[in-house]
């Protein structure tokens, strides 16, 4: 037999277990109706009542039924499901008063009509409102209910029904909690895969720029190229056109002065032969005494003719390489023509070969390179200095320095010498041609230009041309 004692052990045991069920639920489930539906179903076991349901309110005015038990039947008004806050006064004082509300009998309470619908619907006698407190807010109601007898709700049953329902805020509040993490983990993903798109989208787009651009510079490479190409063939053809043009009037005056000079000349050297005849055979006694006179005659007349025939050097206008070239020769040539911009301040020294050095070329070409070398070694002297001109032979090549005493050239601008049209000197006194037509010459020989120089101290030009080219 049960003792009155065993049973009020095994009815503890009971709630016990129940409500430790009901707290496994809530914290093994993040589903938010199997949470409250396990908890609609574990309270009405625990009290033993046919009904419960659970209403969860919204914007502080609706009632949105979360769980009941026994479950709805499907066509069950939308009143059930639905409701407002207002058309159910006793919900209302529970929630307001965060306090539970117990209804003895339905049959003699007075009810909204709200309330009598849902009494009807679900043929309830007894009814107990327990509100579910969140930081001092109701955010819902536990609704208890009799169907057939009415009942009176001990206090323990209505402090166990509350134990409950306090339960019920926190599932409600860990669900939440839960659909709130969600929600940010599905806005994160979402956010990710939007931001991953719109990153390829402007990797596709950076792509496409980049290869543009690519393009575009390869583009205006080619077109620099070109044009330094075309600039570089302008300053060529310019240069070729100013060699030629100051060759041609060099040439003609040059032809014109030595044609001028000669036939003079040819006067003197008949008169110097007609007075050297008549003083050895006329006047013999006088020969003595005027032949230093007939002798100076006769040297300012060998000078005149070795100038002009130097002079015709330079007009010849060949582009053949065949001439027999004394390197000496014209050498000698260049510093007669040279004289007079150097004599008596400039000390030349001779530093020759023991033997001609003969190479196979173009005489006039040859002129015109010493003649350039020679000027700027002048020119580069101010008042009182020295040039050595030094030939040697050399494996099969004439090799000519021509050393100078004077500025020097600065280092930065050594390499750009042979430009054409690059000149340190005024108008005047330059143009800038002179050194490329020189180095296009030697090149033209298959021979080499080189330059050493320090500032102040002198600068050496060794040019070396092979005997055959
Ligand atoms: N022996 C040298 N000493 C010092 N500077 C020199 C010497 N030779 C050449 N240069 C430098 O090289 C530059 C270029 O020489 P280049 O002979 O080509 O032209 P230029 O003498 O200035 O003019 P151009 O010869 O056409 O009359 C000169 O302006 C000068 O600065
Ligand atoms: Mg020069």
């Amino acid at each position: 037999m049960v003792t009155p004692d065993k049973y009020k052990k095994k009815r503890v045991l009971n709630e016990l277990n129940t409500i430790i069920e009901i707290g496994h639920s809530i914290i093994s489930s993040f589903d938010y109706d199997s949470v409250l539906q396990t908890i609609s179903d574990g309270i009405s076991r625990l009290l033993q009542i046919e009904s419960a349901a659970i209403y969860i309110l919204e914007n502080e005015q609706e009632l949105w039924l979360g769980a009941t038990t026994p479950p709805l039947n499907p066509d069950m008004p939308e009143a059930l499901r639905k409701a407002w806050l207002e058309d159910h006064p006793h919900v209302k004082r529970a929630i307001n008063g965060l306090k539970p509300i117990a209804l003895d009998d339905t049959l003699t309470a007075d009810l909204s009509p709200a309330e009598s619908m849902v009494v009807k619907l679900r043929n309830l006698r007894s009814l107990l409102y327990l509100p579910f407190v969140q930081q001092n807010e109701a955010i819902g109601v536990l609704i208890l209910g009799t169907c057939k007898r009415s009942r009176k709700f001990t206090n323990h049953e209505v402090a166990l029904a509350q134990t409950v329902a306090n339960q019920l805020a926190i599932a409600i509040q860990n669900a939440r909690l839960h659909s709130n993490i969600l929600n940010y983990k599905n806005n994160l993903e979402k956010l990710v895969v939007e931001r991953t798109c719109e990153l390829k989208a402007a990797n596709e787009e950076l792509k496409s720029i980049n290869e543009e651009l690519n393009k575009k510079n390869e583009l205006i490479s080619k077109q620099k190229s070109e044009l330094e190409d075309a600039l570089h063939n302008l300053k060529t053809v310019q240069m070729k056109l100013f060699e030629a043009e100051k060759m041609a009037s060099l040439g003609v005056l040059t032809a014109g002065v030595a044609h001028e000079i000669n036939n003079p000349l040819n006067f003197i050297m008949g008169a110097y032969l007609g007075l050297n005849n008549f003083f050895t055979i006329e006047l013999p006694d006088y020969l003595e005494k005027v032949s230093p006179l007939l002798g100076s005659m006769k040297l300012g007349i060998d000078r005149v003719t070795a100038i002009v025939r130097g002079l015709n050097q330079f007009s010849k206008d060949s582009k053949e390489l065949n001439d027999d070239c004394n390197i000496h020769a014209i050498v000698d040539n260049c510093l007669l023509i040279l004289q007079n911009q150097y004599k008596d301040r400039i000390q030349i020294q001779k530093k020759y070969a023991d033997s001609d050095i003969r190479i196979k070329g173009n005489i006039g070409k040859l002129h015109q390179v010493f003649t350039n070398i020679l000027l700027n070694a002048i020119q580069a002297i101010e008042n009182q200095g020295e040039i050595i001109v030094v030939t040697e032979l050399k494996n099969q090549h004439a090799v000519i320095s021509i050393q100078d005493n004077g500025c020097g050239i600065e280092k930065d601008i050594l390499p750009r010498i042979t430009e054409p049209f690059f000149t340190t000197k005024s108008p005047q006194q330059g143009t800038g041609l002179g050194l490329s037509i020189a180095y296009k010459i030697v090149n033209e020989h298959k021979g080499s230009i080189t330059f050493f120089s320090e500032v102040k101290k002198g600068t050496t030009v060794v040019v070396s041309l092979p005997l055959v080219n």
